[in-house]
């Protein structure tokens, strides 16, 4: 016996999250970033957190052969960065926000998100149609400020 998938999906928009842009690169080396709020921390000591990524997609494909990426938790004003790298075409995703700063590992990290981190894959678990990449979080940056949420399909913010 399966849940109905029109249901499950209906399910989980009731479920409120944060919002991150995750970045990496292309095989041309250009940046790629994209919109992702299937995130958790699964262990503080050693830092390790799990991002699911779409199987197929660039994301799945350019994190696999990059092997890092980088999480930038958004603040609450920046939903029309978060609807843009969840929309945007292929092409347009290889444009970063203006303020962006290269860490030493080749992650981009957004300047003016709440929090920054680097991570680096450790294992990949291929579930249904996503991909668990779970990966050790080398470097962290911490911001003060509210945060951007998502639920029912629209972006809030923590005030
Ligand atoms: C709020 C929001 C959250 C999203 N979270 C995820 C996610 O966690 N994992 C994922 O694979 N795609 C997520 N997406 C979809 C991606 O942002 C993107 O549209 C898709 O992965 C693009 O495919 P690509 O990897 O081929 O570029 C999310 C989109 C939105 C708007």
């Amino acid at each position: 016996m399966t849940a109905d998938p029109t249901l499950y999906r209906q399910a989980w928009r009731r479920f409120p999250t944060g919002v991150s842009v995750v970045t990496t690169r292309s095989p041309d080396g250009a940046p790629y970033a994209t919109t992702a709020n299937a995130l958790l921390s699964v262990s503080l000591d050693p830092p390790l957190l799990l991002l699911s990524v779409a199987t197929g997609g660039n994301t799945c494909d350019y994190l696999r052969r990059e092997g890092c990426f980088g999480v930038n938790f958004l603040r609450g004003d920046q939903a029309e960065i978060a609807d843009f790298y969840g929309r945007a075409a292929p092409e347009e995703r290889r444009t970063l926000p203006e303020a962006h700063t290269m860490h030493e590992s080749g992650v981009a990290l957004l300047d003016n998100a709440l929090v920054g981190m680097v991570c680096h894959i450790e294992q990949q678990v291929e579930a249904g149609d996503h991909t668990l990449f779970v990966a050790a979080v080398e470097h962290v940056e911490v911001r003060e400020g509210g945060a951007l949420l998502f639920h029912e399909g629209q972006y809030g913010n923590t005030g």
